[in-house]
């Protein structure tokens, strides 16, 4: 009985000192591939969701999930510093491993990247370094190209020129019009985001400068 009792105790120390890999989730406005993270979270945790629109669909579905959700309006606050002191204190305080930006339409300043650089990631749909910034899925179909895609890349202080942790093709049809190849781009955003972060808590992203290794 004691033996017992002392294997109980001691399976329940453990379950207490392993810690969950906590991860932030940073977004403007729809949030499905918030959605897709929440749903898929099993050796992550989601731990906070910060918008920075008002009343969008992605801190609905934070708080029906019953995640900590903050709405910080950068209008509300006197700089951009303010903003993301702002933002790094509530991300400090949930204590969190790893801050993605999934739709979130804001360029990292200087205040947030100092506090989580290298723990930043981002979501961007095209095949990077090809259609940086704003409506990369218009930019490709303008350009003609027959392949465009989705990247995760870590966040440095450029737009979206961060080191590449992972893409994924789709390919451009002549019938592509911008509603469908989004929703190309999407399937295999909704893909690569959640295998982006799961290998992360796992610890198998390991970064060389520019180059970005996955571990076995
Ligand atoms: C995605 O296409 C992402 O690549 C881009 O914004 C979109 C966000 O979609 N940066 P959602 O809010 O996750 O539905």
């Amino acid at each position: 009985m004691v033996k017992l009792l002392e294997k109980i105790g001691k399976k329940m120390k453990n379950n207490l000192d392993e810690k969950t890999y906590k991860v932030a989730v940073l977004a403007s406005g729809t949030g499905s591939n918030l959605q897709v993270l929440i749903d898929g979270a099993d050796i992550y945790e989601i731990a906070l969701v910060i918008t920075d629109q008002p009343d969008v669909m992605a801190r609905e579905r934070a708080e029906r999930a019953g995640i900590a959700a903050y709405e910080i309006l950068p209008r509300n606050f006197s700089s951009k510093v303010a903003y993301e002191a702002e933002v790094v204190a509530r991300l400090q305080e949930a204590d969190v491993d790893l801050v993605v930006l999934a739709g979130y339409m804001r360029i990292v300043g200087e205040t947030l990247l100092a506090s989580y650089e290298g723990a930043i990631i981002n979501l961007h749909p095209s095949l990077l370094p090809a259609f940086q910034g704003l409506d990369a899925q218009g930019q490709a179909l303008a350009a003609g190209v027959k392949i465009t895609g989705a990247t995760m890349h870590f966040v440095d202080a450029g737009l979206d020129t961060g080191p590449i942790i992972m893409q994924e093709a789709v390919s451009v049809d002549y019938a592509d019009d911008i509603t469908s190849l989004i929703g190309k781009i999407q399937k295999v955003e909704h893909k690569i985001i959640r295998e982006t972060v799961r290998l992360l808590a796992q610890g198998r992203v390991v970064q060389h400068g520019r180059l970005v290794e996955i571990l076995d």
